[in-house]
Order: C-alpha cells, then structure tokens, then sequence
C-alpha cells in the first residue's frame, strides 16, 4: 500500500514531489472526457520515470500477437488502445536550459486533483542550476462541456532574479505503446503544419488506418497583456511547434495559454477532419480560456448533481468514492454506441483498453442509475451489433449452428485474447452478456427489449452452452470440462460451480424470453425464428441440460465448489500468508498459485451475489466464511462483491473494510500496479458497493428495493437514483432512511420488503431495519 496522498472531500492531493511514485500519480491525476483522455503527465519536458499517455475513445491497433507457442483458435492480432498525439506538451527554457523536474532542486511541489471541477493543477517552487528560482502553476482539463477540447494555462514566475524564457508549444505524435508487442511505432504521418501561433498534426494508425487530427494555438500574458512576439515553426514527421520566447524580470509572471483540440475518423470524414479540427479550435480560442473553464465546471456540477455520493463522517471513504465516480464519469458518457468501457479508461495501456466482461457484470448498474436507462440499452445495443462476430468466433472453436461466443476481450467484436487458458476457458464471459440483458430489463422494465434486440443473443449464447457441455455417463449428468471461472487463479478446471450455473441459468432466462416474446411480440417472434433458424426441438434438449447438471456441492461444508476437486487443496486462510507473499502475482511462480487454495476474484459467491434469490441467507452466509478468508482479492472486481454480500449478512465491519479496499485500490495502490493504469471498471463495483452493499438497494421487475444500513463510523451517507426517469435522492443516517421525490407523481418502492409510497415533492423515511423495533 501507498499512503502518500491527502485525504480531502473533494480533492486528490501530493503534497511535496514523489518520483518514485510519479507512474502512480500519473494514473491517479488523469483526467478525460469520454472522447480522449491524459495521464497526468507535466507538460514540460521530464528525464524521471514517466510514461507518457493520451488515448482517444475508440482509436485502436491489432498489434501482431506476441505468444510463447502458438495454439490453432488463437486471434491474430491483440487491439490496443493507441497512445496518441502529446497535446498537452510545452518545452520551457529558462536561460537556454531545458526545464526538467529532474533537473533542478525542487523547494515544494503540490499536485491536485479537483474532482468538484475536473481540473488538474500543479504548483511547484524550484531553484535551476544557476541557483535562480522560479514558480509554476500550471492548470488543465479536457472539456465535457466541449469534448473536442484540451485546454491548459501554465504560469512561470521568475522569484529571485531575471530570466530569459522560451516556450515551444507542440503537437506530438512520435509517441509509442509501452505495451507494444514488437517495438513498432503505430503512427503514419499525414500532415504537419505550423504558422504563427497554430500547428496541425493529423496522424494515421498503420492497418486500421484511423486518422487523428489535433490543432493548438498558444498565446504569451505578461501583466495582462498578450505578448506579441516573433515566432519560430519547427516541423517533423507527425509533430509540430511554434517558440518565442521573452524576459522576465524577478518578480514577474509570465502566463502561457494553450488551446488543443483534438477529433478523429470515428467523429468526422477523413476529408473533413482538419475542417472539423480547425473549426473547435477557432471556437475555443473566441470563447477564451476563462468561459471554456466555467463551462467546464458547469458540466461538471450537472454531472455531480446526477452522480454523487455523500459521506458524513469519513473523509477517506467520501474521497474514495468521488474518486471513483469521478473517474466513472470522465471515461464514458453513453453518448457514442460504438464506445465502451475499457478496464482502464484513458488512464493506461494494460488491458489493451478493450471491452470486457465487466461491462456487463460491473459497470452497467452505475450507469443506468446516474445517466439513465437508455445507456444501459446503448451498451447492450453494443453487444448486439457484435453478435455475428461473437459466431462466428464460436465457429473458429469448433462449434456451430448459431452458437455465439462473445470475446473475453474485443474492440471490434473479434477476439483479441490470446492465453488459451482464458480465450477458451473463460467462457463464463458468455452469461454475463446475457446477465447484462436481465440486469437491464430489471432496472428499466424495457422486456420490449428482448423483441427488438435480446432475443437474438440470448439464444445464441443458449446454444453455444448447449453445445459445450457434456454428457456424464459417471455422473448421470451434464458436465463442462476445461475451464477457468471468475478465479483466474485457477485453470483448466472441471465443472467450475459458476460456469456450470451461469450456463443452467442462461438456457432457463432464454426459454422464459422467448415464451415472453411469443407470446407479446408474435411477429417479431417468428422473424427471429427464421433468422435465427431455431426449431422449438432446441428446447427440449436445453430443458434436458437444465434438469441435469452438475453442481458440485461438499456435504460436509455445506457449500457449492468452486470447481471439482477444490477440497483437495491445502486450505488455508489469507491471514496464513506473509508480508512478502502480496500480491502473489507479483510474488509467486504461477503454478504455486494455481496449486494452491488462494482466490484472486469472487467466484462461487460472484454467482449467489448475481443470483441471490435463489440461495437462503444461511446458504449465503456459509459460502462466505467459506470462501472469503480464502480470498487474496487481487483483481480489483473482488472487493465490491465482497462488500456487498457482507453488508447483506450484516457483516459491517467486513463491509466496510472490502468497501474501502475497492474504494482506495487506487488511491492506496493496494494491488501496487496502479502505475499501469486505474482501475476504471472496478470503480463502478464500487459505486454498488456503496448502493446495493449499504444502500441495500436492488431492482426488480422496474421497482425499487432498500434494505440500508449504516457503518458505524459514517454519520450518514446518501446517493442518487434514476427511478422510473427520475432523479430521486436515498439519505441514510443513524436510524432512518429517507427517500425524497422531487418529481410530480408519486412513486412505489419497497422498503425493507414493505410497500411504501413517496407522494410527488416530497419525501418519507422508514426505520433501518435494525431499528425497526425500537
Ligand atoms: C480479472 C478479469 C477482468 C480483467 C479486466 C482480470 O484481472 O480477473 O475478471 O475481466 O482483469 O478487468
């Protein structure tokens, strides 16, 4: 763990410089807008240890895949979010010597993170090799309120003694991947240009041949007034500056202006792109660095206002849970279906920023409750264009007739995972595309959804689990064999609990749709039998499956297995391992771990929590002591589930401490790999852990379930909720939760399993359930 930011309500803060954390702090500070996002990188040039990172929504290389040995079924390539062009870059040359943190002695230094406004901002003091000292403040956000812009001020102030100070303001996209598999740069060059104040950079990605486009002007304020001053161009493939350079006497400020914008292919034509560009930057150069900033902030109030979460009590929680939502909301908006959320937004490379089962299992609920239903549906709809890749990826695995197999990890609907102990193994990925489909039509009550799109991928995901289990002749039952569940800690296992119920539940919820669908949708019925090819036979045989699997269950312990064979293990608890041994990914030889008892990610309770209706309180509770102090927790989707089903078994102080675990990962880089990048969809399992975990909130069929209640060091807590379109507030405090309707109609919910009514504006509260005989 690294404990070495401030705890504030509303704002990340390193106080005194960390070079040996910069990485960390790099993921931490970043900031983004839905369409490109910025580690958070200084703008002026730096030798310490630093990678340097801008990403742009959707833009992405299928980088050759890099394997030890190849297996037939592998994909060909790996798609990687493409580090892209240095907008934010500015050389400062103070008496002809390059600024460099790591060059000078730095007297203080503070970077914050101002969530409430999304602004980053650093402020430091240093004394150059001269002996001379100066003092910067340098400030940016890349716009929500205007998402094709980047914008930054950057105050140089001379203390002690005159200065000569250039600035070169560029544009750069001679950047690489770090995670680029062979050293290739993935950048063509297709236009430089500079005149003046202003440079143009368009770049081409090699193969998938998306163009970018970024466009900056800068501008000099000495004393309030814009310095008109000679300019110098310098012009490289795919990179572009403008200098000048003026004095400084000590006492004085000199303040640079930096205005980029930046658009790709995916928002405009090819033909048009430097038009567009061009465009959004004569926009924000007219509207003025001071309106684009309180634009900036309004956006943000608005978001705020939708999405926040409050604590009384606890500052480390509440900073926690901003961070969290706030990162949520920077990288992505539901505005473009062609986006998802890529499990480390804008903020690093690892994971190759594609889409994954976490979208489904994790991110969805957040989503539809802060920014409406009808993203859910966008996320879905994503899914759905992507069903025919999904067969005919199944296909290349050797399974037929309509069997879909959604990639573990894609960009486009391809595979581009190439572990074959995952690629194949990890098919549980499967039902939590077809859990996302249920989660939606519970938070919406859209069912009209399985008509127009559901349907279809619920049966082809039915029948690729038709097709990959097996008959038992020993057992009498159906089995599934070679697999890997949510615990990555494991492989190659059979009959993992999970995987086996996940593909039971996902043959009954396609049966219950389609008898929905025929019966209410009846054309749109026996269109997507034709298209789909279905005969009604399927069923039986599904039926068959649903009857017979295999859950493998111990007597003794009273709980479901994780997969066969897991009570062979030497079981020990986490709290049996030392200091060193964190994380043991880091720490272990891989078979030690796949030997031994330890769980990365929840798995056996990953399906209780998705499926929690089906299993009593006590089978809940059993399961948990079971398997939690078993658990190592390093994969940042474990904590949040654990939090929940611990507040759900009233385990408050359990709760609590999974709660701040998935709060914290990063900001405490518990995992110590927060310098790769934040853990963008892990944030949203802690926006539940928060809702469902203490809020106890659920929704079933459109309606609102609480079951709250209150760890014992928060005063209170409250969130937001988009009920039925609106816009509702849940305040729990010492004994009572209160729930206040600020729309004109009334609204039914439930209340601890009882009915309740909160009349159009205004609000009513009920006991939490602990009080509830007091
Ligand atoms: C987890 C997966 C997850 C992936 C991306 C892995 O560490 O085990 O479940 O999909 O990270 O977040």
């Amino acid at each position: 763990m690294k404990q070495y930011l401030k705890h504030n309500d509303w704002t990340i803060e390193e106080h005194g410089f960390h070079p040996e954390f910069n990485r960390v702090s790099e993921s931490i500070f970043s900031i983004g807008n839905g369409q490109f996002g910025q580690r958070a990188n200084f703008e002026e040039r730096y030798t310490g240890d630093t990678h340097q990172g801008s990403y742009v929504a959707g833009v992405y290389y299928p980088d050759k895949t890099k394997v030890g040995w190849w297996k037939n079924g592998y994909p060909e390539y790996f798609a990687k979010v493409l580090n892209a062009v240095n907008w934010i870059g500015l050389d400062i040359l103070i008496d002809g010597a390059s600024l460099d943190l790591n060059q000078v002695e730095i007297i203080d230094f503070k970077r914050v993170l101002d969530m409430k406004q999304g602004i980053l901002s650093r402020t430091f003091t240093c004394a150059l090799a001269s002996g001379k000292k100066i003092e910067v403040h340098a400030e940016r956000f890349c716009s929500i309120a205007d998402s094709r812009l980047g914008v930054l001020k950057y105050k140089v102030k001379a203390l002690d003694a005159d200065i000569q100070v250039q600035v070169e303001a560029f544009l750069d996209f001679d950047v690489e991947n770090e995670d680029s598999n062979y050293e290739e740069k993935f950048w063509l060059p297709v236009k430089e240009e500079a005149t003046g104040n202003e440079a143009l950079v368009i770049a081409e990605t090699k193969k998938t041949a998306f163009q970018v486009a970024a466009s900056m002007q800068y501008f000099l304020e000495k004393g309030g007034d814009v310095l008109d001053l000679d300019q110098d161009i310098t012009l490289k493939d795919k990179y572009a500056s403008s200098q000048s350079s003026t004095a400084l006497k000590a006492g004085e400020e000199l303040v640079v202006y930096k205005y980029a914008a930046i658009l790709s292919s995916l928002n405009a034509d090819k033909e048009a792109l430097e038009t567009k560009v061009q465009e959004a930057l004569d926009d924000a150069v007219a509207a003025t660095y001071d309106q684009l900033k309180q634009d900036h902030i309004s956006a943000w109030a608005e978001r705020w206002t939708l999405a926040d979460i409050e604590i009384e009590g606890d500052v480390s929680a509440q900073q926690g849970i901003r961070f969290n939502i706030f990162h949520l909301t920077q990288t992505y908006t539901g505005e473009d279906e062609r986006f998802n959320i890529g499990p480390k937004g804008f903020t690093g490379e690892k994971y190759g920023g594609s889409t994954y089962w976490d979208t489904e299992a994790y991110c969805l609920p957040f989503y539809m409750a802060t920014a409406g239903a009808e993203v859910g549906k966008q996320l879905l709809v994503y899914r759905y264009h992507h069903l025919p890749k999904a067969i005919e990826n199944a296909g290349k695995l050797g399974f037929n007739s309509g069997a879909a197999l959604y990639p573990m990890v894609t960009m486009n609907g391809e595979e581009c995972h190439n572990e074959w102990e995952i690629t194949f193994e990890e098919i549980h990925r499967n039902g939590a595309i077809a859990y996302g489909i249920y989660d939606y039509i519970n938070f919406s009550g859209d069912k009209a959804y399985l008509a127009e799109y559901g349907l279809e991928v619920l049966i082809a995901i039915a029948r690729f689990w038709a097709q990959r289990v097996n008959w038992s002749k020993a057992k009498e039952q159906y089995v599934m064999l070679g697999v890997t569940g949510p615990n990555e800690y494991e492989n190659n296992v059979n009959n993992n609990w999970y995987t086996n119920y996940m593909a039971s539940w996902c043959l009954r919820y396609c049966k219950e749709s389609m008898d929905y669908v025929q019966a209410n949708h009846t054309d749109r019925f026996n269109l997507i039998l034709a298209k789909t090819n279905f005969d009604l036979e399927e069923w039986t045989k599904w039926q068959h499956i649903v009857d017979h699997m295999h859950y493998p269950f111990d007597e003794k312990e009273g709980v479901y297995l994780q997969q066969e064979g897991f009570l062979d293990k030497d079981l020990r608890p986490v709290d049996s391992l030392g200091e060193g041994d964190y994380p043991l990914c880091q720490n272990w030889s891989w078979d030690r771990i796949l030997r031994s008892c330890f769980i990365k990610q929840a798995d056996v309770l990953q399906g209780i929590y998705f499926f929690e209706d089906d299993f009593s309180l006590e089978e809940l509770e059993r399961n948990f002591d079971f398997y939690e102090p078993m658990t190592v927790h390093e994969s940042s989707l474990s904590p949040c589930v654990h939090a929940i089903l611990a507040a759900k078994l009233n385990k408050e102080e359990k709760a609590y401490e999974m709660y701040l675990r998935t709060a914290r990962l990063d900001l405490d880089d518990y995992n110590n790999d927060t310098e790769d990048g934040l853990h963008i969809t892990s944030m949203a399992g802690t926006w539940m852990s928060v809702v469902k975990g203490f809020g106890g909130m659920r929704m079933k069929d459109a309606m609102l379930y609480l079951d709250p209640m209150l760890p014992s060091n928060w005063k209170s807590f409250s969130f937001n909720l988009l009920y039925k379109a609106v816009l509702i507030q849940i305040k729990v405090s010492a004994d009572k939760c209160t729930v206040s309707n600020p729309s004109d109609r009334s609204l039914v919910f439930y209340a601890n399993g009882n009915q309740m009514e909160v009349q159009s504006n205004s609000s009513c509260s009920f006991k939490l359930k602990s009080f509830e005989n007091a």
